[in-house]
């Protein structure tokens, strides 16, 4: 989490900074800082927003053309001025993003050494050992190179100093980092986003690379000095896509992308009849065709995704599957099987947690890996030998919405990929179900009318302290989502249950001021939910019923039931899952909360 900003220029770079910073506000909230070089070291911090810091930074008049900036998702200590950064020792000058895990080992050296702390933070003994080294390592290229030689941990790191105005020394460990070169300078940032006001050439950076940053270019090189060259590439990202638009919030903006956001992913299967396994990737031929089974690894939202791929994959493709949280798998002992796909799914691509349990999983010999992730340049796509890039666009949103409604759909088209080299699918139920999954753009546009009886039953839950979703079969996990994002922005406690398990436990929780929400397509489950649905009525639960339009689930005292206008087989999960998408963003309006940035989290989770 956090973002940071670096640039050295001909120009005042404070602007820059702080429009780099409302960019990646989305990795962190909290606090922001910034430092420029402007014949001695200015450094302006703020708790809370972006905009507190540019108030500031107006108000003080601050100007350089050599800065650093930073805003933060508190890990080590908590969210305060002092904490905030850029972190400094002596003259220098230091921004984080990510995890010194040595940090208490090396604060205790460095005190010995005579250094005084001055925040809880782990990043602020960088500031100090890179000081250090600059004692007998004077250039401060290579004083920052002999520092992340003795860090353990995660960072994506920009450094300067007072006494060498011309440059800033930036580097990457596990934490994204690229450059952007412009004409009037050079620039680092946590994402692309971040510079496209001022380069779309960017350089990105690999884990142990270096590279110092001047007004006339750039070098490269790894810990140890040798120096190394990466690509330049022209970014793609366009600037209108990060923009709000006529929209009041990211959020609601991208519930609305959705269809776009599906036919651009699907743009890439055209009108065929019938798949290639060369969609995920050159190697991939081979490496689904001996597959023996299948194991997802996920986050949140994209754990959701792997939850309903799961059903897809055994019910049609007939092959196994395990989907687990991805922060669990890394330490748990498991056993491996080599001829394991392993699927990583991730929005980001640069989720701590999915990125080490992959590494686990190669560790233990499975090799065949594939990453389903929103964001081609990630650490991620990077990482496994296989790919599909959904082309949700930039996502914002702390609430992951069409980057969700995309994973499926990626993952249903794996799905028939595996189906068909297994032989469970021929080739004339192969073009249906591409023709079925080309039609759920429009079906998702039709869900999305919806908005405004959702927005009256969002009025409902204004008051409510609780809430119970309820599914079954592949709309369990489309519960389960519905749950994560209602409590996510309005903060409301949200469970989910499959609709079976209520007398098992939770049915003790039905009361009237329980509202239940219930995900009820008319599939082979519809009357076993039913009876669970009856059970929650009998204990005076008030019911919120999302059905399709020919489920006959009647509207009646203390029952209110929306139909979605198709029904959709095995794709209707990824129909169900709008309505609870645009029904959380609307409690969370009534309840007044920070839809787009809800306390406490943040959108891309780059630590452990
Ligand atoms: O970028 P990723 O998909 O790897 O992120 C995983 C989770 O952090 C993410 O889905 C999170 O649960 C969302 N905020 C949910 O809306």
């Amino acid at each position: 989490m956090c973002g940071i900003v670096a640039a050295v220029a001909d120009r005042n770079v404070v602007p820059v900074l702080l429009e780099g910073l409302r960019k990646l506000e989305y990795r962190g909230y909290d606090s922001a800082g910034l430092a420029v070089l402007n014949g001695g070291l200015q450094r302006l911090r703020a708790v809370g927003r972006v905009a507190e810091l540019a108030a500031q930074a107006d108000a003080v008049r601050a100007a350089g053309t050599t800065g650093i900036a930073h805003t933060r998702w508190a890990t080590h200590g908590v969210p305060s001025e002092r904490n905030a950064h850029p972190h400094v020792s002596g003259g220098l000058a230091v921004v984080h993003n990510g995890i010194i895990e040595n940090h208490e080992a090396l604060r205790e050296r460095l005190k010995a050494d005579g250094y005084a702390f001055t925040s809880d933070t782990d990043t602020e003994v960088v500031a100090h050992l890179v000081e250090k080294k600059l004692k007998s390592v004077p250039d401060l290229f290579d004083a920052v190179r002999a520092a992340l030689a003795e860090l353990e941990g995660a960072y994506a790191l920009a450094v300067m100093r007072e006494d060498d105005p011309s440059r800033v020394v930036v580097a990457r460990e596990g934490s994204p980092l690229l450059l952007g070169l412009a004409d009037d300078g050079c620039y680092a940032a946590s994402d692309a986003s971040a510079l496209l006001q001022v380069t779309r050439r960017m350089v990105y950076l690999e884990n142990g690379d270096c590279a110092e940053i001047r007004r006339d270019g750039q070098r490269i090189a790894r810990i140890d000095g040798t120096p190394v060259e990466r690509p330049v590439i022209e970014s793609q990202l366009s600037a209108d896509a990060v923009e709000l638009g006529t929209y009041d919030h990211y959020m609601q903006k991208e519930i609305f992308e959705q269809p776009d956001a599906l036919a651009n992913t699907l743009e890439m299967v055209g009108a065929a009849r019938s798949l290639q396994p060369g969609l995920f990737g050159a190697a991939a031929a081979d490496a689904l065709q001996g597959a023996r089974q299948v194991l997802i690894l996920a986050c949140g939202t994209s754990w959701h995704a792997g939850l309903v791929a799961r059903y897809w994959l055994e019910a049609i493709a007939g092959i196994p599957c395990a989907v687990e949280i991805a922060s669990e798998y890394r330490y748990r002992d498991s056993v491996p099987d080599p001829e394991t796909l392993v699927v990583t799914i991730s929005q980001s691509g640069e989720t701590a947690d999915t990125l080490a349990a992959l590494q686990h999983a190669r560790s233990l010999g499975m090799t065949r890996t594939l990453a389903i992730c929103n964001v081609p340049e990630s650490s991620l796509v990077r990482e496994t030998a296989l790919r599909f890039i959904t082309r949700a666009g930039p996502e914002i949103g702390v609430a992951s919405t069409k980057a969700f409604t995309t994973q499926l759909a990626a993952l249903y088209l794996l799905t028939l990929v595996l189906a068909r080299l297994r032989g469970r699918l021929d080739a004339a139920a192969e073009a249906r179900e591409l023709k079925a999954l080309r039609h759920v753009p429009a079906a998702v546009q039709k869900v999305l009318d919806l908005e405004p009886a959702i927005k009256d039953w969002a009025r409902l839950f204004g008051g409510k302290q609780h809430a119970l979703f309820l599914g079954r079969g592949r709309h369990y996990p489309i519960a389960l989502e519905g749950a994560l994002k209602l409590k996510e922005i309005s903060y409301i406690h949200a469970e989910a249950y499959p609709a079976g398990e209520l007398k098992h436990g939770p049915l003790a929780l039905v009361d009237k001021d329980m509202p239940v929400i219930a995900v009820a397509p008319n599939d082979a489950l519809l009357e076993k939910l039913k009876s669970n649905l009856q059970e929650v009525r009998a204990r005076g639960g008030e019911l919120f019923v999302f059905a399709d339009a020919d489920s006959e689930i009647a509207d009646s005292e203390g029952v209110h039931v929306l139909r979605l206008p198709e029904h959709y087989g095995a794709l209707s999960a990824l129909l169900h899952v709008v309505p609870l998408q645009l029904l959380s963003y609307h409690v969370a309006l009534v309840k007044g909360t920070d839809v787009d940035k809800p306390r406490n989290l943040a959108k891309s989770v780059t630590v452990e």
